[in-house]
């Protein structure tokens, strides 16, 4: 069986936390490396590796997938809603860029799985308010939806 080796970048956020903790839960702490701009949060001190990181750094980040030998990456750097609509154009090079940086890096050095998370507000007003479905219209009003809605 090929050990799992995870990297999550954005580990430090409000899913990155709880997702890091629950999947050195089932994969062990020394297999999933939190990564984040930020310094390590305090509930993952103790519970496995960090290490300080930018997505924008392809570099860097290609120098950790190939040191840690990662086989798949959880994708969670993002530039959320109110700070995207107060600098649009931040959000949009983070959120895409990143992506592009996370998903060359993976095709290139054979990363088994990418997740990339989208967003309930990729559903604009003009989506069906009760039980819309998977497949729809999807008119988002804000940078961060559709920084989101390319999935
Ligand atoms: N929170 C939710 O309920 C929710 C729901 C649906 C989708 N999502 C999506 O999940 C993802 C994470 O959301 P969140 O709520 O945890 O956001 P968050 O803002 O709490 O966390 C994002 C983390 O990314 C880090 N980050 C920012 N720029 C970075 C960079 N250049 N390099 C490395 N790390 C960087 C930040 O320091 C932060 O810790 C986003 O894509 C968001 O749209 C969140």
């Amino acid at each position: 069986m090929i050990k799992e080796k995870i990297l999550v970048i954005g580990a430090c956020g409000q899913i990155g936390v709880e997702l890091t903790l629950e999947l050195r839960k089932i994969y062990g702490g020394s297999n999933v490396i939190a990564s984040d701009l930020r310094e390590e949060n305090e509930l993952l001190i103790g519970t496995g590796p960090y290490v300080s990181l930018d997505v924008m750094n392809k570099e860097m980040l290609h120098v950790q997938v190939i040191r840690q030998n990662i086989t798949q990456i959880y994708l969670l750097a993002a530039i959320l809603s109110a700070t995207g609509e107060k600098n649009p154009s931040l959000a949009w090079h983070l959120n895409m860029q990143g992506l592009l940086n996370v998903l060359e890096i993976a095709k290139e050095e054979q990363v088994k799985k990418v997740y990339w998370p989208s967003s309930v507000a990729v559903f604009g007003p003009t989506s069906p308010r009760k039980f819309c479905p998977q497949h729809t219209i999807i008119e988002p009003i804000t940078v961060w939806a559709h920084s989101h809605s390319l999935d």
